[in-house]
């Protein structure tokens, strides 16, 4: 990914300044040139795990009513490091009677998800399906403003907990027309979608805003062009938006195609990053989420990949089993086929440390400069704990914590605020309450773990505070 994900912050912005920060951030990539990684494979053993390794995530649909299932919650929390709410954000849970808000279901998701170092995408603040009764039977102005405070109440109750919104979802019609698609919403005025995008703005200035679609892969369809002319104007215009969702959701009758990467590198081009969203594949051959991968890691903005449930029996498709897992919990091919591909994948282009950072925010003396040797903690713990730098992008970077003397472990390590640790792999992270602080705890992967932090600012290596045998 290229800026402002995972959690990372910027201060409250207008449309304008987001703008500013997309050039300014483009002009750092001209003035540095973007450095690719060499594509050597990697040791991630877990979804999230090697997709963090090449500075993107993995995600998943999550249910809250399967966070009880102890199967279900195993895989989850040990392959995914992205969460999106499956059908607990949508309008009709949120808001189901007109300014009376339930959180409830989406909060459990949400304290599952962060309370274990995973990242969260909202799903979605206005669509034309799943709205509550009360909304459904609304028009006019009365519906344009009941939707504009619903996605102002609802980006403001998880200001800082979401990191990318679906603002808009599936707004445009099938078929070939290009246009959009007919709903309440549509008849409210052409410039609905603009107006949630800025309501959006407004209410949570971090969290990227996305707009999201299905029929939307092949580039030659008239749906995936209409959606393109709409991000081309929005850019060209002001318009806050940040990123595009493609659902992906690949059947028979709408089929993976060979110029999907095309329109991946195509939206990027517009300046935004690219997701995909929701993806599931009739039958879950190997070889078409191969390429699906493939195609995501080809696109250096295309920054993550989220399934659509975690086994097939977790699926709205369930019959099609079209996922990664299938019902009892075992890995398909398919979960093989998409690992290597992350694992042989091009890592999101690095930028020169950031020239923009001016030697006063330098930390402070007491802090360990970036360039000290490798961290080792004081023994006693009966194991030793030792942090290296891995990759460093313009926004963000690796730690790797190799422990010796213990097979059962459990290393501390604190990071500087504004810092934050966006993902981690190989081990069983929690975290304390001011989240600066990580105790990592060994999970079966080995002795070697890693970490991702958002430098927001500040470059300032991890500290390892103790390293303990258990
Ligand atoms: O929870 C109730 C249950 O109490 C009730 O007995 C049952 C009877 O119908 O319904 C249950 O709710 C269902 C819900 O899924 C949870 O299973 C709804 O009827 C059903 O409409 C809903 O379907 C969801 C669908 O969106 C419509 O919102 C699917 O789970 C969800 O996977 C699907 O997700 C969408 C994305 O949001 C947008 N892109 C397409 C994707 C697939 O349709």
């Amino acid at each position: 990914m290229t800026e402002r994900c995972h959690g990372d912050t910027r201060p409250p912005t207008g449309p304008r300044a987001r703008t500013a920060v997309v050039l300014a951030a483009a002009a750092l990539l001209a003035a540095t040139g973007a450095a690719f990684l060499p594509s050597t494979a990697s040791a991630g053993t877990t979804l999230g795990a090697s997709a963090a390794e090449k500075g993107r995530y993995f995600g998943t649909a999550v249910a809250a009513s399967r966070l009880s299932d102890n199967a279900y919650t195993t895989i989850l929390n040990r392959e995914f490091n992205m969460v999106t709410a499956e059908n607990e954000m949508k309008m009709n849970a949120t808001e189901p009677q007109q300014g009376r808000f339930s959180y409830g279901a989406a909060e459990q998701i949400v304290n599952h998800a962060r309370s274990r170092g995973m990242s969260v995408r909202g799903h979605t603040l206005a669509w034309h399906s799943q709205q509550p009764g009360w909304m459904e039977s609304m028009s006019g102005s009365a519906l344009r403003q009941a939707m504009l405070n619903h996605v102002t109440q609802v980006a403001t109750h998880f200001r800082g907990q979401v990191v990318a919104w679906d603002v808009v979802n599936e707004a445009f019609a099938d078929g070939g027309s290009g246009g959009r698609r007919d709903s309440n919403l549509q008849r409210t005025g052409n410039d609905w979608i603009e107006a949630a995008f800025r309501a959006a703005d407004a209410a949570d200035p971090n969290a990227k805003l996305c707009y999201n679609d299905y029929n939307t892969d092949n580039w030659t369809h008239a749906k995936t062009q209409g959606v393109y002319n709409m991000v081309r104007d929005f850019k060209a215009r002001g318009v806050p938006i940040d990123c595009v969702g493609f659902q992906s959701h690949f059947n028979n009758n709408s089929p993976y195609v060979s110029n999907y990467r095309t329109t991946l590198s195509s939206f990027a081009a517009l300046g935004v990053d690219v997701q995909i969203t929701e993806l599931d594949i009739q039958g879950a051959p190997a070889n078409t989420y191969r390429s699906v991968v493939e195609d995501c890691m080809a696109v250096p903005r295309c920054n993550g990949i989220t399934v659509w449930g975690i086994r097939d029996s977790d699926s709205w498709l369930a019959s099609q089993t079209p996922l990664l897992f299938n019902s009892n919990g075992s890995k398909k091919p398919a979960y093989d086929a998409v690992l290597a591909a992350l694992n042989n994948g091009t890592p999101v282009p690095t930028t020169a440390p950031p020239t923009s950072v001016p030697p006063t925010s330098v930390p402070p003396t007491s802090t360990p400069p970036t360039t000290a040797p490798p961290t080792t903690p004081p023994p006693g713990g009966g194991c030793t704990a030792t942090l290296q730098d891995s990759t460093r992008w313009g926004d963000r970077f690796n730690s790797q914590v190799t422990v010796s003397g213990a097979s059962n472990w459990s290393v501390v390590v604190a990071v500087t605020p504004p810092q934050k640790v966006s993902a981690t792999w190989n081990g069983s992270p929690s975290w304390d309450s001011s989240g600066n602080v990580m105790t990592m705890r060994s999970n079966g992967s080995g002795n070697v773990f890693g970490f991702t932090t958002m430098a927001n600012g500040n470059w300032t290596r991890p500290q390892v505070l103790s390293c303990t045998a258990s």
